[in-house]
């Protein structure tokens, strides 16, 4: 299998943390690609005419995207121990966490992008501020849904470590810190496993 994927984009990492957690790193080359809201790669385009990363293409040829469909594509393998409970509230919690988690990575890449690449005098500070506010909120609710996490290590946790890190990445002035101490001291803990130090954004 190939994942096409680049070190900055969360949604690569949250793949790529699964792979490592599940064993299946080692059936998985990764092959970088540039990613442009405004120029269109052809070659990305042709496996996801979304033109986005995380896509995994496998060895059939199929190309398998968004990153939650890749994560459930390589839980399907079997191979290690589930990431998502199987069944009842369990598992609906969990994949309310998933959205809540790709909803503030979706907000955090387009601020990113917003002054990254949107020319200044095209950007709206109203518009920022409400993608901010969105991040803001789950952030709070991340806060209050962590004191049951426990030792574990799951489908939420590592959606919950590629919003933090991608906010130390590129938003390193946000003092989310300040707000949620006891998230952060988990953040700091968590940040010495290997599937996240192997992945930290670059
Ligand atoms: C980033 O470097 O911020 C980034 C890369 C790929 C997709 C989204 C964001």
């Amino acid at each position: 299998m190939k994942l096409l994927m680049n070190k900055g984009s969360p949604f690569s990492r949250k793949v790529r943390i699964l792979a490592r957690e599940r064993g299946l790193a080692g059936r998985i080359t990764e092959v970088i690609v540039k990613v442009s809201p405004v120029e269109v790669d052809t070659d990305l385009a042709r496996s996801n005419p979304l033109t986005q990363i995380p896509v995994l293409l496998l060895d059939d040829g199929m190309a398998l995207y968004d990153s939650s469909v890749i994560c459930d594509y390589l839980e399907s393998l079997g191979v290690g121990g589930d990431t998502l409970p199987t069944s009842g509230p369990a598992r609906w919690s969990a994949l309310r966490s998933q959205a809540l988690c790709d909803g503030m990575l979706s907000a955090a890449v387009l601020c990113r992008y917003e002054t990254a690449v949107r020319p200044a005098a095209l950007r709206w500070d109203a518009w920022t501020d409400g993608q901010r506010r969105k991040i803001a909120g789950g952030l709070s609710e991340l806060a209050l849904q962590f004191e049951g996490w426990q030792d574990t290590f799951g489908r939420t946790q590592i959606g919950a470590v590629c919003v933090l890190g991608y906010l130390d990445f590129r938003f390193p002035e946000w003092a989310w810190r300040d707000e949620h101490p006891r998230l952060a001291r988990w953040f700091s803990q968590i940040s010495s496993r290997a599937s996240v130090m192997e992945t930290v954004p670059a």
